[in-house]
């Protein structure tokens, strides 16, 4: 079949199963509110965690960086890309995570697939999370390691993998999970995969993109919440959700981040992340380690919207964090509902299959520190009286 006649037929069908992504145009920056087609919406779906993504600070940082030392990096940081101001950042970055050393890439995305294929071989074995990020999914299908998949943080099926295999395996043994499940809100048992790890001679790599900014007493993340600091062997991060910028970094021992500086394809081939990013994220860094007045008022917005769920018969599921999925199970339900809520002028993302398996289709709340009570009031009342509506009509028309 002709490509672009493919193409269609798959967009077409994607429209006629309800999984179509309309893409929203906001008019104003992120916050609690936005702005579509000139009406205010409430912001429900954005990793905004903290409010960075357009708090003063963030943005005089940002504005300061671009004085110093312009826009564009103009090249790969191995030709003339690199400024004192990232060695800087990661420098402070690995204070705050307590590792020997990072290095910072362009997102989140590229850290990963940055990292797994350049320090795998077709000797080693990777074991992943069956919910792992795309990014990582990614990032093991460029390396030339043989991978297995165990069930959702389930340490009996990942005792199984490592024990069926550790006396196989010629190279090394790599355990990846994300610290925070982006679709459901869960935590990975990172002291259980830790002490397997360790008894199986495995390293441990643990993606921290929506637990940095949120766990932790300032922010560190899923290592320090468990008091597992120097113990995970590598950690990923993000700058795009709670530090409201955008990239991603590595952390772990300084030979081997010499390491991804001589051979990662996504630090070698592709512009370094823009020098006033860093600058900002320096900034970030002080604010975090000043105050976690941020921190506490996103755990209170959490508690207090979570809370009226469960106390409510609602499910949210398994999550331990401010990511809240509203369980509605039936994937119409779930596209049906975001439709309602975004005519109450709530933006909220549906989270259906094959993203998440049949039958377990959610609307995923994302929580901020910027949210006020009232706003959460009317997401609750909003969004459980018109999912009760939606449930009776399908009921009716069974
Ligand atoms: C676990 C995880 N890793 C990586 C990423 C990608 O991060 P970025 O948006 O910085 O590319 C995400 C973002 O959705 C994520 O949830």
């Amino acid at each position: 079949m002709n490509l672009y006649s493919r193409l269609q037929e798959e967009l077409n069908l994607a429209k006629t199963n309800k999984v179509y992504n309309v893409i929203k145009i906001l008019a104003t920056a992120q916050s609690d509110v936005v702005k579509i087609n000139d009406q205010q919406f409430l912001n429900m779906c954005s990793n905004n965690y903290l409010g960075f993504a357009n708090d003063a600070i963030t943005v005089k940082a940002v504005k300061e960086g671009i004085d110093l030392f312009g826009v564009g990096p103009g090249a790969v940081r191995t030709i003339s890309g690199s400024y004192s101001i990232h060695e800087e950042f990661e420098q402070r970055l690995a204070k705050f995570k307590k590792v020997e050393s990072t290095i910072v890439v362009q997102s989140g995305f590229q850290a990963n697939t940055g990292l797994i294929p350049t320090i795998t071989t077709e000797e080693d074995l990777i074991i992943s999370d069956e919910l792992n990020h795309a990014s990582i999914i990614d990032g093991i299908r460029l390396s030339k390691a043989s991978r297995e998949v165990y069930k959702h943080c389930d340490m009996e099926d990942l005792h199984r993998i490592l024990a069926k295999n550790a006396d196989k395996v010629k190279g090394n043994i790599f355990i990846i999970t994300d610290a925070v499940f982006s679709m459901d809100g869960d935590i990975a048992p990172l002291p259980e995969i830790n002490r397997l790890a360790k008894k199986y001679h495995a390293y441990t790599i643990a993606d921290d993109a929506h637990g940095e900014g949120v766990l932790g007493n300032n922010g560190e993340g899923t290592i320090a919440h468990f008091g597992l600091e120097g113990k995970i062997d590598i950690e990923i991060g993000t700058l795009s959700k709670a530090f409201g910028l955008v990239g991603g970094f590595i952390c772990g021992k300084a030979s081997l981040i010499e390491y991804l500086k001589q051979r990662s394809r996504v630090f070698l081939f592709s512009s370094s992340l823009p020098a006033s990013f860093c600058y900002a994220g320096i900034k970030i860094l002080d604010e975090l380690e000043k105050s976690n007045h941020r921190i506490q008022a996103l755990w209170d917005n959490t508690r207090y919207l979570q809370n009226k769920f469960i106390a409510n018969g609602y499910s949210i599921g398994t999550t331990k964090t401010p990511i809240t999925p509203f369980m509605v199970q039936e994937e119409t339900i779930a596209t049906d509902l975001t439709k309602v809520l975004f005519e109450h002028n709530i933006l909220v993302s549906p989270i259906i299959y094959p993203t998440v398996p049949k039958g377990k289709a959610r609307i995923r709340l994302m929580i901020s520190s910027l949210h006020t009570k009232e706003e959460l009031d009317r997401v609750y009342q909003i969004i459980t009286s018109e999912y009760q509506k939606l449930k009776i009509n399908k009921e009716e028309n069974k």
